[in-house]
C-alpha cells in the first residue's frame, strides 16, 4: 500500500511503500520473546513489524532483522515517539536517533509519535521535529497514533506535511467511521491496533458463528475484516501457530458475513482511548 503527506498546497509528498499487514510486538516483555516471535514472523512471511519506545523491544526486532538475514530493505519497521518523551523539538530529535541506535537500522520506515504530547503546547514543535526526521532520510515517513479528528484538525494550522497514518484501535467492536473518514480526509491511511480487541474478543459466540459459517478462525475474520476496511493491521502474536494463522487471514474471504460483522459493533476500547482527550 502507497502513503505519503499532504502538503498544505494539497500535494503528495515522501511517499513510500508500507506492507498493509505486519506483526505487532506490544507486550513481549519477556527476554528473547520479541526476537523468537520476529524470527518466526519474518520465517512465515511477514515484512512489517510494528514496535514502539515504551513496549522496550526494538532492540530485539533490530536483533531478529539482523540474525534473520533478510535484507533491510525488505522489511519494514514502525516505531513510536513515547508519549513521555515527546516534550519538545530537541527531545524528540534525540529520541528518534536513540531509536535507530537500539533498532541498529540507518533508517525507521515509520516513526509515529504515539499519542497526542499531553500538553497541547508541545505539539507543534513535537511535530515539526518528526518533520526534521522525515527530511533527514532518518525516517521514510511520519505519521500520529491514537489522534482525534480535533487534533488532526489542529495540526492543519502548523503541517508543512500531514501524518501519512494515524494508528489507532479498530476492530469489529469498534469500527469508528467518523474517524476513518477524518483520517482519510487528512490524506492519511488508518492502522489498525489490537484487531483482536487484546484478545478480548476471540471468544466471542457470534464471531466463532460466523467462523464457522466462513470455515475460518475468529481472530481471522478480525483480521480480514480490518484489512478489507483498507487498514494497515497488526495483529500481535507469541505463538508460532497463531503467527501463521494470522497470516493466513488475508487468503479468507469474508465479503459474505460482512452485515453480521459490521453488526458486531459495539463501541468497545479494549486498552486506552486518547483520540478523545482535549
Ligand atoms: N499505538 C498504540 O497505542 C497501540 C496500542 C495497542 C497496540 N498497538 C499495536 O498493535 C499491536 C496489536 O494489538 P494488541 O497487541 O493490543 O492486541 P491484538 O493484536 O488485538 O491481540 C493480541 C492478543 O490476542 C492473542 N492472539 C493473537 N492471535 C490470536 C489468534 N489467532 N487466536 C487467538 N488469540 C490470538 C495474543 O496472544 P498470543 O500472543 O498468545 O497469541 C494476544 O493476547 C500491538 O502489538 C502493537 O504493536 C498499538
Amino acid at each position: 500500500m502507497r502513503i505519503s503527506h499532504r502538503t498544505p498546497e494539497g500535494n503528495e509528498a515522501y511517499p513510500h511503500e508500507i506492507p498493509q499487514f505486519g506483526l505487532g510486538v506490544f507486550l513481549m516483555s519477556e527476554g528473547g520473546e520479541c526476537k523468537s516471535s520476529v524470527l518466526n514472523a519474518l520465517d512465515a512471511g511477514y515484512t512489517h513489524i510494528d514496535t514502539a519506545r515504551v513496549y522496550a523491544n526494538e532492540s530485539e526486532v533490530g536483533q531478529a532483522i539482523k540474525e534473520s538475514g533478510v535484507n533491510r530493505d525488505s522489511v519494514f519497521i514502525t516505531t513510536k515517539l513515547r508519549r513521555g518523551h515527546a516534550t519538545g523539538y530537541e527531545d524528540t530529535l534525540e529520541h528518534c536517533k536513540k531509536s535507530l541506535e537500539l533498532l541498529d537500522m540507518e533508517y525507521i520506515d515509520l516513526y509515529l509519535v504515539h499519542a497526542p504530547p499531553e500538553d497541547p503546547e508541545h505539539r507543534m514543535p513535537v511535530w515539526k521535529a518528526m518533520e526534521h526526521c522525515l527530511e533527514q532520510g532518518w525516517v521514510k515517513a511520519i505519521g500520529v497514533s491514537n489522534y482525534g479528528a480535533a487534533h488532526l484538525e489542529a495540526m492543519k494550522d502548523y503541517a508543512s506535511y500531514m501524518p501519512c497514518v494515524n494508528q489507532v484501535e479498530f476492530n469489529p467492536w469498534l469500527q469508528r467511521p467518523q474517524l476513518k473518514q477524518a483520517i482519510e480526509d487528512a490524506g492519511a491511511k488508518v492502522m489498525a491496533y489490537s484487531p483482536l480487541a487484546r484478545g478480548h474478543k476471540v471468544d466471542d459466540p457470534q464471531l466463532a458463528e460466523i467462523a464457522q459459517r466462513l470455515g475460518c478462525t475468529p481472530a481471522q475474520v478480525a483480521i480480514k475484516f480490518c484489512y478489507d476496511q483498507g487498514c494497515i493491521t497488526i495483529p500481535k502474536s507469541s505463538n508460532p501457530e497463531r503467527i501463521i494463522e494470522n497470516l493466513a487471514s488475508l487468503e479468507v474471504d469474508i465479503s459474505e458475513e460482512m452485515d453480521a460483522i459490521l453488526a458486531l459493533e459495539e463501541n468497545y476500547v479494549s486498552g486506552w482511548d486518547p483520540t478523545t482527550e482535549p
